[in-house]
């Protein structure tokens, strides 16, 4: 066969002559120690794992592009916000990962747990990221509980198995955490797979127009795969076998040309306190009624290439709820800022801090990227400092950089108050988890029954007890039934 391969080289461009003995005297050793080749192979092979996220660790990556509609429902898309890519008819590039959110890195996709939905725009003012998860809701509604809802369900710290007696010690202890394990233990807690469920910001953002108006306006993404879910039953009998189904089935997908699909839709709702609904907006445990706020389809995205590294593009990109462009803000979301210090710091830790040189996060190719940051760990590029590259610094007489325009100018709300340490006033942490009980189908209501008796039969009773009733404030018979299996008293 004729030699058309590329030859090896090491990562110095050196020829490699010899990739099977290390440099030895004679052919039985003593090793020598200036084997070059030898060792950078070998060191290299040393780190070549960074830091697994610290929740969200199994992903998978995929690339695609957004069509907008140019409208938002039946508005031009002007109405409600500035932000470009929303304007007209047009493509955006976009790159998406999917995840669990507790188990580590080589982890069981089938496993009864939120899924991760992150969407990054490369948008021509730069990159937006939507990080939102596929049950629309989440377990708590402020930043600083994150650690603790976080350490429950992760692996115990001295058995580091997973146990529900820490977990439903938690959750017990955290009333507004039902919705979400309503959620969770039904059905919808395990997708089918990736292309099949449905996702949502859950945290509440801003749409700002060229008016400087604003509204508060809430994401989701709706499959066109059809939505999908798996009961434990057939879970289990996937993971006995494969602990990766879902990345292998998008992977798969888009190698035969079927491309999966998304719609954008966004709730909206005028920016105030609106103290006729019985929940808070800004409350990320709550959905916004459908019926009271109708969804409101923005634009398409469609998946249709594969990464070419896991490493480069799945392990490494890095998603924020920070990372906004212009005409989408933070809305007074207690959680949103919360989330969005946390992100962009893990990142500078996981992945180095200049992670935004890497091209799976830099903004894309013809966006300027003009800063006067410089140096730190891994710095290759340096970003476009104008036409003197000695002025690092502004404002400059010189030369350097110019702050944008006016249009460019951030929305301005206006807050004030007593600043304290408190909890929100409507929180209502029960009715929309009984909501979602009744409206479910009998057989999802029967499995959500099932998951949670069988992990609560594994708990303590005072936690048995404690959980009932918290069902029994969502729905007398959601807690009875709770009960029932678990052979226990609801007044208990
Ligand atoms: C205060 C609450 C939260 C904090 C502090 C937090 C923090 C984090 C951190 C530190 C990561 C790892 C990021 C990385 O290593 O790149 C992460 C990942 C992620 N979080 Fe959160 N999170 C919070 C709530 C949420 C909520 C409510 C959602 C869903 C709406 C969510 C969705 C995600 C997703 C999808 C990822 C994975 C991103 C990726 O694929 O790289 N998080 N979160």
């Amino acid at each position: 066969m004729p030699n058309s391969k590329p030859i090896l080289t090491t990562r110095q461009g050196h020829p490699v002559h010899n990739n099977q003995q290390q440099r030895t005297v004679g052919s039985r050793g003593p090793a020598t120690l200036e084997n070059y080749h030898f060792l950078e192979k070998i060191s290299h092979f040393d780190r070549e794992r960074i830091p697994e996220r610290v929740v969200h660790a199994r992903g998978f990556v995929a690339h695609g592009e957004f069509e907008a509609y140019g409208t938002i429902g039946d508005q031009p898309a002007s109405t409600y916000t500035r932000a470009k890519l929303f304007q007209t008819r047009g493509k955006t590039p976009v790159t998406i990962r999917f995840s669990t959110v507790i188990g580590g890195r080589d982890s069981s996709e089938a496993a009864r747990d939120p899924r991760g939905f992150a969407v990054k725009f490369r948008t021509d003012d730069g990159n937006w990221d939507m990080v939102g998860n596929n049950l629309q809701v989440f377990f708590i509604r402020d930043a600083i509980k994150f650690p603790d809802v976080i350490h429950s369900l992760k692996p115990d710290p001295v058995t580091f198995r997973q146990e529900p007696n820490r977990i439903f010690d938690f959750m017990s202890n955290t009333p507004e955490s039902m919705h979400m394990l309503t959620w969770l233990f039904s059905p919808y807690g395990i997708p089918k797979n990736y292309r099949t469920m449905r996702g949502s910001g859950v945290n509440t953002y801003r749409f700002v127009n060229a008016g400087g108006e604003g509204v508060l306006v809430k994401f989701h993404w709706l499959t066109q795969q059809g939505e999908h879910n798996l009961t434990q039953a057939e879970a289990d009998a996937i993971q006995a076998t494969d602990l990766g189904h879902a990345s292998k089935d998008l992977y798969e997908a888009i190698e035969r040309g079927e491309y999966p699909q998304w719609e954008l839709n966004v709730q909206i709702m005028s920016d105030d306190e609106h103290p006729e609904l019985d929940f808070d907006p800004l409350d990320d445990t709550k959905i916004w009624p459908e019926e009271q706020f109708p969804y409101l389809p923005v634009g398409m995205m469609t998946l249709n290439r594969n990464i070419t590294d896991h490493h480069n593009e799945n392990e490494q990109i890095a998603f924020g709820t920070g990372v906004l462009v212009d005409g989408i803000d933070f809305s007074d979301d207690k959680m949103l800022a919360g989330r969005t210090f946390s992100y962009s710091d893990t990142q500078r830790y996981r992945v180095g801090p200049n992670y935004l040189q890497l091209p799976v996060n830099r903004p894309r190719e013809d966006v300027p990227v003009s800063t006067n940051q410089t140096g730190g760990q891994m710095s290759y590029g340096v970003d476009n400092r104008g036409e003197n590259p000695h002025i690092n610094f502004e404002p400059s007489s010189v030369a350097g950089l110019a702050e944008a325009d006016e249009s460019y100018r951030e929305y301005r709300p206006f807050v004030s108050g007593q600043i304290m340490k408190a909890p929100i006033e409507r929180q209502n942490n029960y009715a929309q988890a009984g909501r979602r009980y009744r409206e479910m189908a009998d057989w999802q209501r029967d499995d959500l029954i099932l998951n949670l008796v069988t992990n609560l039969s594994q708990c303590d009773k005072h936690l048995q007890e404690k959980m009932v009733w918290h069902f029994s404030q969502c729905d007398e018979e959601y807690g009875r039934r709770v009960a029932e299996g678990l052979g226990i008293s609801v007044n208990a």
